[in-house]
């Protein structure tokens, strides 16, 4: 990769490593953001620049795992982002911020905190294209507000940038650089995109292993599970009873009440019941199966994340869960963040949950 090959970007990719500072990348699906990421980041790297890539997008995720938003230092020229060594990473849990505009616009405000902190010269930030609809739109504001870029860097083919730069219509501060996509910008077929991402996962849980966490050593997020004291025994029965399945573990939080169950009740005749004799506004029934397999951010007490897991199993009696990952100081670990893709060991995607149901 040559930059001059791209040669509508030479110029901009010059005056950009000439100015230095903290640059946003947007534009819609491969229209080049990492293309010109990696460009930049050669080209201020042979400038004699310190450089820093936060990588948010999460369903291609070269820098760190999918799912997550990672953030490196490279020191030697990359041929692409997957080259430079992951620093820092932060848990979102999905693979497309649709859905999880919080938990992602967090993620890339601490990634670049963390790349900031390192004080580079040059400060890179690649996102996903999710670029049309109103989502998108508050998502590219959440993050010209949240990052304070310098410049923004807007490729497009046409004008469909435009709606998403509109908070930037007067700003005095940040300044948009509108490129074009040069013509050898292919578009990725989608499965090679789902291809890819199995590969990373498989790549990254290849040396997993069994790790329990007792539900009174760890805190949970993004779940329901482990927030209130569980139900008492003959409730459960009540609730099983009522409900024509079985019924392992039930919590009651407020006016919330959780239950992971070994099926989805046949019909809601016994909800009713339910809901009166917990007094409960709103319910939440979890199958078990729907937990197997989900991917959980493994992080310390100050909330670092270690690293990623998969539930592989909950033995409610025991109130412990057992969790595949590789991570290398499992003992660290307090805090457990569910997220809503459930992926198998060899990377295969089994399917997404509704935040929530869980
Ligand atoms: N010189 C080139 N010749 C052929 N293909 C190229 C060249 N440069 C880039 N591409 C291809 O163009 C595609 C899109 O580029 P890139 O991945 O940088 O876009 P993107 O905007 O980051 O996409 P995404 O939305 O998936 O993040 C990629 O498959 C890339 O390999
Ligand atoms: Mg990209």
């Amino acid at each position: 990769m040559d930059i001059r090959d791209y040669p509508e970007w030479e110029e901009p990719a010059a005056r950009l490593v000439e100015a230095g500072g903290s640059i946003l990348l947007i534009g819609a699906t491969d229209t080049g953001k990492t293309t010109f990421c990696t460009l930049l980041t050669n080209a201020a790297l042979a400038a004699g620049r310190r450089v820093a890539v936060v990588d948010g997008d999460v369903g291609q995720s070269e820098i760190g795992p999918p799912g997550c938003v990672g953030m490196g230092l490279p020191e030697k020229p990359i041929r692409a982002l997957l080259d430079i060594p992951t620093s820092a990473l932060a848990f979102v849990g999905a693979v497309s911020p649709q859905g999880h505009l919080l938990e992602h616009a967090t993620a890339v405000r601490a990634m670049t905190d963390a790349a900031r902190a390192a004080q580079p010269d040059l400060l890179l930030i690649d996102t996903t294209g999710l670029l049309r609809g109103p989502a998108a739109r508050r998502l590219k504001h959440a993050k010209f507000s949240l990052l304070a870029p310098d410049y923004v860097v807007a490729l497009q083919r046409d004008r469909e940038c435009e709606p998403a730069l509109t908070p930037l219509k007067y700003a005095e501060r940040a300044q948009v650089l509108r490129l074009p996509v040069p013509a050898v910008i292919a578009a990725k077929p989608p499965a090679l995109r789902a291809q890819r991402r199995a590969g990373r996962f498989a790549r990254y849980f290849l040396e997993a292993e069994l790790r329990l966490y007792n539900f009174d050593d760890v805190a949970m997020t993004g779940t329901w599970m482990n927030a209130a004291p569980s139900v008492a025994p003959h409730l459960l029965r009540f609730a099983s009873n009522a409900l024509g399945v079985r019924v392992y573990h039930a919590e009651q939080c407020d006016r919330h009440l959780g239950l992971v169950t070994n099926a989805l009740p046949a019909g809601d005749q016994g909800i009713g019941l339910v809901q009166e004799q917990f007094r409960a506004q709103a319910i939440t029934i979890t199958p078990a199966g729907r937990l197997r397999h989900l991917l959980v951010g493994l992080a310390d007490g100050n909330d670092k994340l270690l690293g990623l897991g998969l539930i592989e199993a909950i033995d409610f009696r025991r109130r412990q869960i057992g969790l595949l990952t590789p991570i290398r100081a499992p003992a660290a670990v307090r805090l457990l963040h569910f997220g809503i893709l459930r992926v198998r060991p060899d990377g295969a995607e089994v399917g997404t949950i509704r935040a929530g149901d869980v």
